[in-house]
This record gives structure tokens, C-alpha cells and sequence, in this order.
């Protein structure tokens, strides 16, 4: 499969009054057309700084986008998201990559009626008419499940719920097509039973207009279910690639084991320590100089402490960041 989108060696940072905020390390990963890649990691590992990043929406001052490439493969041919200008980016988001972000209530305008608000997308980026766009908007409705569309077109936000406000911001970044959607933990304000209906729509969505994603989440079932591969995060960095049935069955780094609460092979007695994962993240006001998860690694051994560990290639399309090889139980050659 051809690629859409090639993120290689991406370093984002925050210039506050506290210090250097290191956000965002050096991040590398690709995404083929139509799969769905699925972000994991804990709170502040740098998934939603990563792809706002990419997207030019990083708050400038304090954030800079340091260094990297976002190879983008749209309609207009391959270019690098991170040297587009404003008004460029503002053309390929909404238009050929749409996003779904955290928080929709944010995302969508308070004084605009939902109709409207998707017909406006359609209009900037597809030149419509204000009627076609409407039409568009009632089908948009309708496919993303929201009841009585023509009814529905006339509300404002705060006369929704919080799931079919869900659906309208999927509405939206679905309505002209796009290549590629961003999703950033698109379903953890909601309850259980709207989030397997979100989910769910989103998997017919995708099939429908095989389109590809990525899906930040916190959510491990949720990724069990939809995911085509995985990136776990880990202090701004990747930990591990892999295609996720890969990554369930034969986790590469301590952190992952961690976070599925897996069993490593070797043994069950040391398995169980891992399971929860102790200590605190690593401090973003220090730059990194070594494995970001040494402080919390019970496999930490010198080498952790001198080097950050690079991806490295360990089975067909998984690529793990660690120095350790924990089937084996030593250090990895090379
Ligand atoms: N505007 C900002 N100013 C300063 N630091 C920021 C800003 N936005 C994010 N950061 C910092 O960047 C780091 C990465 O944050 P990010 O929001 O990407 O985490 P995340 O993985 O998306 O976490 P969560 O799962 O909580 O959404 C964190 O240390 C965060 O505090
Ligand atoms: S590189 Fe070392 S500290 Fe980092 S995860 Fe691997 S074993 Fe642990
Ligand atoms: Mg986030």
C-alpha cells in the first residue's frame, strides 16, 4: 500500500516561563492509505502536541515546531505539512485531512447552528453553493446517525448531547472527503454505551470511505478492536510500532507490557510487577539524554542510561525502542 503520510524525526518544544518544554522528541511513523493507526500512551506523552503539529495548530508563541518532516501524499502531490504556509494548511485541513478533536464543545461554534456549521466546510473547501451544501449537510447528518436531520440542521450545540455533538464534529470532518482523519481521544468524555456506538460508526465510516486514521486513545479495548497497527508513546517518543495483533501477542517494550497489563514470557513471578506501572513520567523540562522510561524500567541496565534507544526492527512491520530483549532475557545485540 502506498503511503499517505511519512512523520520522520518530528521535534515540537514550549517556550514557557518555566523552562523548555521538550514535548515532543523526535517522533517518526508513517501511515498507509485506509489504515487506521491507533496513538497509546499516558497523559502528557506528546500524542495530541504530535499531531497539532503537524496540522499548524500549535499555539506560536510558546510552542515551535522544531525540526522534522510530515510528508503529506494528498491531492496535490507529496508535500512536507510542516513547510506549508497558513493558508495553505488551512486548505488541506478540513478539505484533505479532517480531525476529530478531544473536546467537541471547543471545536464547534456556540452561535452557529450545527447545519450550518458543516455546510460552511463545504462551502470554503468545496466551493459549493450554500444549497448544495445544505443537501450535503442533510445526508452528512443522516449518515453519522443524528435523527430527523432537517430538524437537527436548525439546533445549536448546546441542544445536543454530548454524543451526538460527537457525531455532528465527525459530520464535519468527514464532509469533503478527506484522505486522512485525526481523532485525538475522541471518545473518553462519553459513557460507555455511546462510545461503542461512536466506535462502531466510525468503523462503518471507514469503510465507506476508505479513508485513513489516527486514533488517539487511551482506551486499549477500543484499539483491540479497530486498530490496523499501533504507535505507543512514551516522553514524547515513539516506543513501539506494531501491526496490532502483533503488539498484543508479543509486546517488545517494557512499557507496552506495562500498559496491557501483559505477561511477559519468561515467567509469571516477574510478570506481575509490571502489570501496574510505577513511578512518574519523565520531567519535559529536562531534555533527554537516555531511555525516557529508565527511571521506571525494571530491565534498566547502563547502556539505557547513556543512549536513547532508536527504533529498532524486531519482526515484520514492529519496530520496538529498547535496548532489552525481555523473550530473551538480555541486551539486545547491536
Ligand atoms: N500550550 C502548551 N504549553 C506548554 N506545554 C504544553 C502545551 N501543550 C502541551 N504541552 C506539554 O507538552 C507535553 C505533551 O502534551 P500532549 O498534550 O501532547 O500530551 P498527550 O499525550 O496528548 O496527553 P493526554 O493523553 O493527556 O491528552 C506535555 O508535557 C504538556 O504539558
Ligand atoms: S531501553 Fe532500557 S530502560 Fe529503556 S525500556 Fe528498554 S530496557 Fe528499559
Ligand atoms: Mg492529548
Amino acid at each position: 500500500m502506498p503511503m499517505i503520510l511519512e512523520v520522520k524525526n518530528l521535534i515540537t518544544k514550549f517556550y514557557t516561563l518555566d523552562g523548555v518544554v521538550n514535548a515532543v522528541n523526535g517522533v517518526s511513523f508513517d501511515l498507509e492509505e485506509g489504515e487506521l493507526l491507533a496513538i497509546v500512551g499516558e497523559s502528557g506523552s506528546g500524542k495530541s502536541v504530535t499531531m497539532m503539529s503537524l496540522l499548524g495548530l500549535i499555539p506560536s508563541p510558546p510552542g515551535k515546531v522544531e525540526s522534522g518532516e510530515a510528508l503529506f501524499s494528498g491531492l496535490d502531490g507529496q508535500q512536507d505539512l510542516l513547510k506549508l504556509s497558513p493558508q495553505e494548511l488551512r486548505n488541506v485541513r478540513g478539505g484533505q485531512i479532517g480531525f476529530v478533536f478531544q473536546d467537541p464543545i471547543s471545536t464547534l461554534n456556540p452561535i452557529m447552528t450545527i447545519g450550518e456549521q458543516i455546510s460552511e466546510t463545504l462551502t470554503r473547501h468545496k466551493g459549493m453553493t450554500r444549497e448544495e451544501a445544505r443537501g450535503q449537510a442533510l445526508q452528512l447528518l443522516a449518515q453519522v446517525g443524528i435523527p430527523d436531520p432537517e430538524l437537527r440542521y436548525k439546533s445549536y450545540p448546546f441542544q445536543f448531547s454530548g454524543g451526538m455533538r460527537q457525531r455532528v464534529v465527525i459530520a464535519i470532518a468527514i464532509a469533503c472527503t478527506p484522505q486522512m482523519i485525526i481523532a485525538d481521544e475522541q471518545t473518553t468524555a462519553l459513557d460507555v454505551t455511546v462510545q461503542a456506538q461512536i466506535v462502531e460508526l466510525f468503523k462503518r465510516l471507514r469503510e465507506l470511505l476508505n479513508v485513513a486514521v489516527i486514533w488517539i486513545t487511551h482506551d486499549l479495548g477500543v484499539v483491540a478492536g479497530i486498530a490496523d497497527r499501533v504507535l505507543v508513546m512514551y516522553g514524547g517518543r515513539p516506543a513501539e510500532i506494531a501491526l496490532v495483533d502483533d503488539l498484543y501477542e508479543r509486546p517488545q517494550h517494557p512499557y507496552t507490557v506495562g500498559l496491557l497489563g501483559a505477561l511477559p514470557r519468561l515467567d509469571a513471578e516477574e510478570s506481575k510487577r509490571l502489570v501496574s506501572i510505577k513511578g512518574t513520567p519523565p520531567d519535559s523540562l529536562i531534555p533527554l539524554q537516555h531511555c525516557p522510561f529508565a527511571w521506571r524500567c525494571q530491565f534498566a541496565f547502563e547502556r539505557c542510561w547513556e543512549e536513547i534507544p532508536p527504533l529498532i526492527a524486531v519482526g515484520d512491520q514492529h519496530q520496538t525502542a529498547c535496548f532489552y530483549d525481555m523473550e530473551k532475557g538480555e541486551a539486545r545485540d547491536g
